[in-house]
Order: structure tokens, then sequence, then C-alpha cells
């Protein structure tokens, strides 16, 4: 590939172990939009490129495509297994006893691996809604988190790292106050949480209670997910990406927004993980990590665009009696709990 990256002068992130990983990794949701073998191409395309993570999911539907990319790279001497970095996820139905174990079998097989680098609990309660699902659907067996049903999955998770099946285990979708009530009890620290981070929704509570206890954070949504499905779009949702500000700062470094995004979320600190199944993005999502950064002027001018746009809102994860998707995100610094 004539666009290559050499992905030694990718800067790095430290994980608590003291590892070097990139800064920077790349997404493998289709959002229902894009078909697995438009994403696993990607991935081919991606590796050949440069990069070295690869955020995958149970639920994404596409692993077994995915897998087939990473045995050919191997196979041909692309990369070497211990190369890569690849992360899994097990979907909220996957919580019972045994259950995380047997999710993770499944990805193992499919993505031809005998261990992943991360295993992340998606969501941090059980509540399951079948995929592509409408947005104002509710299933009745849905409830707010617990923090004992929260540690039971958490146990089977470390249980995991003993067997060496996944090196570090991660959460995904937390708040501060459910991580108040679950770190002091977790035999193994979380090493990385998946949360939404862009310009206008940047967390910054939560963002920094993470860094503060050497837990990375992985930024999803890092574009402002300008292709997420219908379902989780809403009209009062700004579009970071058409921010006048952003795009003066982008025109200013004669790159797309997209591109601002990215170079903000990693002088920042986060590692994002950026999708696309196009050769030009990722290709150049991957580049801006290491060319022209962001002025500090400019860092403080993209800090200030934070008005709390959060995208995923997870309403279809709501239980019946919730009220509002906002109940799901303990915004008054507590728990939502349970109504009798
Ligand atoms: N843990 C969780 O619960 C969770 C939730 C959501 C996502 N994720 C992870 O995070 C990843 C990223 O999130 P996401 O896919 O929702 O959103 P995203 O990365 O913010 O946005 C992806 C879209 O941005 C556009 N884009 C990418 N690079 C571009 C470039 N250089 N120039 C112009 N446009 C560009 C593409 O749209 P066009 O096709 O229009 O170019 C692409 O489809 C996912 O793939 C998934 O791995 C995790």
């Amino acid at each position: 590939m004539k666009q290559a990256i050499n992905p030694a002068d990718v800067p790095k992130r430290k994980l608590r172990s003291g590892e070097s990983i990139p800064c920077i990794g790349m997404g493998t949701f289709g959002s229902d939009r894009f078909t697995p073998e438009q994403i696993s191409g990607a991935v081919a395309g991606a590796i050949r490129c440069g990069y070295r993570l690869f955020d995958c999911a149970a639920v994404y539907g596409n692993e077994t495509q995915i897998g087939e990319v990473f045995a050919q790279a191997f196979s041909e001497g692309v990369v070497k297994r211990d190369e890569l970095f690849i992360a899994t996820k097990f979907w909220n139905d996957m919580h019972g006893q045994g259950d995380v174990l047997l999710s993770l079998a499944q990805s193992l097989k499919d993505l031809q691996l005998d261990y992943v680098d991360a295993l992340y609990m998606h969501w941090p309660f059980p509540n399951y809604h079948a995929p592509g699902c409408d947005g104002d659907s509710r299933n009745p067996d849905s409830r707010p988190f617990r923090a004992a049903e929260f540690l039971s999955v958490w146990r089977q998770m470390e249980r995991l790292v003993d067997m060496g099946l996944t090196r570090y285990i991660g959460m995904s979708n937390m708040t501060v106050p459910k991580l108040e009530a679950v770190l002091p009890q977790c035999r193994i620290q979380p090493a990385l949480i998946e949360m939404e981070l862009h310009p206008s929704f940047q967390q910054e509570e939560l963002y920094r209670y993470c860094t503060e206890r050497g837990i990375l954070p992985v930024g999803f949504c890092p574009i402002g997910s300008p292709t997420r499905p219908d379902r989780d779009k809403t009209e009062t949702d700004v579009t970071d990406i058409a921010m006048p500000e952003l795009v003066e700062i982008a025109k200013a470094h004669n790159v797309h927004p997209a591109v601002i995004c990215l170079k903000w979320a990693v002088q920042r600190g986060q590692i994002p993980i950026p999708f696309s199944v196009y050769e030009n993005e990722y290709v150049s999502n991957l580049r801006c990590t290491t060319e022209d950064p962001l002025l500090p002027e400019e860092m403080e001018r993209l800090a200030r665009l934070e008005c709390n746009n959060r995208l995923i809102k997870g309403q279809v994860f709501l239980w019946p009696e919730a009220e509002h998707w906002e109940d799901l995100w303990d915004l008054d610094g507590v728990i939502t709990p349970e109504k009798e």
C-alpha cells in the first residue's frame, strides 16, 4: 500500500501494566449500513496501512469475516499476532453464569484467535434488545443497574484473564457513580473503559475519574458518528463535524473536520476508535496522529465545544417503569434506584 504509515510513528498510550498500545484504533460497528464484507475489507486495508488496534464486538455480527482477514494477514506475514491489539465485547444477553465464557469462546472461534487482548462488558446491565429494533421498543425484563449483578459478571471476566483467554478486561457505557459502586470490589481493575467521547460530548468528569485511576479511556463515536443508525438520531442532536469553530480549524489545517475530531481526541489523551470503510478516510485518520498537531489555542477552542450532546442515549435498554433515557446515566450523581 502506497499510503502506509509506519506503526512505530503512531504515538502510544500506556496501559496500567506498563505495556504500550497505539493512541488510535479502528472501530468495526457497521451501524446497520455497511456489510460485514465491507467492514472486514476495511480491516484488511487498515492492517496494511498501519493500524494495530481493532475494536470488535460479538453484536456487530461481523467477527467471522474479520477473523478471516486476521488469519490471512498472519499467514501472509503482513503482521504478527502479538503486534495487534484486538478487543471484543459480549452482548447484554450473555451476562448469566457461564455465558461470558461462551460468548468469548464464540468470538475467539470467529476471530480465529487463541486469545483477545481486551474483553469488554458492552453494557453494565443485562437489558437485551433485538438487533435493529425500533428506538421506542422496551423489553419487559429490563431493569436498572445492580452492582451485585454487575460484579457477578465481572468475576467471570476476571477468571477469563486467569485462564489466559483475554489479557485485559474493560467496561463500557459506565458512569462515575457506577464505577464508585464496583471498582473497590474488582480483584482485577479494568485496564480500559469505552465511553462516548467527541468534541460536543467530552464527559470531563468520567474521563478524569478514569485517568486518575490508571484506566485508559477509549472514545467511541469520536467523529460524532454521522452514520449511526437512525434509531439513535434525535432532532436536537448536534453534528460535531458541522460545528462552525471545528470547520474553521479544519480549514486552517486543510483537512476534513473528522480529522480535527481525532487530533483533538489523541492530544487530549483518549484512544479514539473511528470507523470508516473508505481507504482515503481511514488512512487520513491514522496519519493525522503523526503530523501537524493542533495548537494549544485550538485545543482550548475545541474544549469549549462541549454541550452535553450524548448521541448513544441507550433508550432501548430502559426498563418499563423508567421515565427518560437519562435514567440510564445517573445524572444526579447517584445510581438511578429500582422502583419497588
Ligand atoms: N462500546 C460501545 O457501546 C460503542 C458504541 C458505539 C460505537 N462503538 C465503537 O466505536 C466505533 C466508532 O463509532 P461510530 O462508528 O459510531 O462513529 P464515528 O467513528 O464517530 O463515525 C464514523 C463515520 O464517520 C465518517 N468518517 C470517518 N472518517 C472520516 C474522515 N476521515 N473524513 C470524513 N468522514 C469520516 C464516516 O462516515 P461516511 O461514511 O459518511 O464517510 C463513518 O461512517 C464503532 O465502530 C465501534 O467499534 C462502541
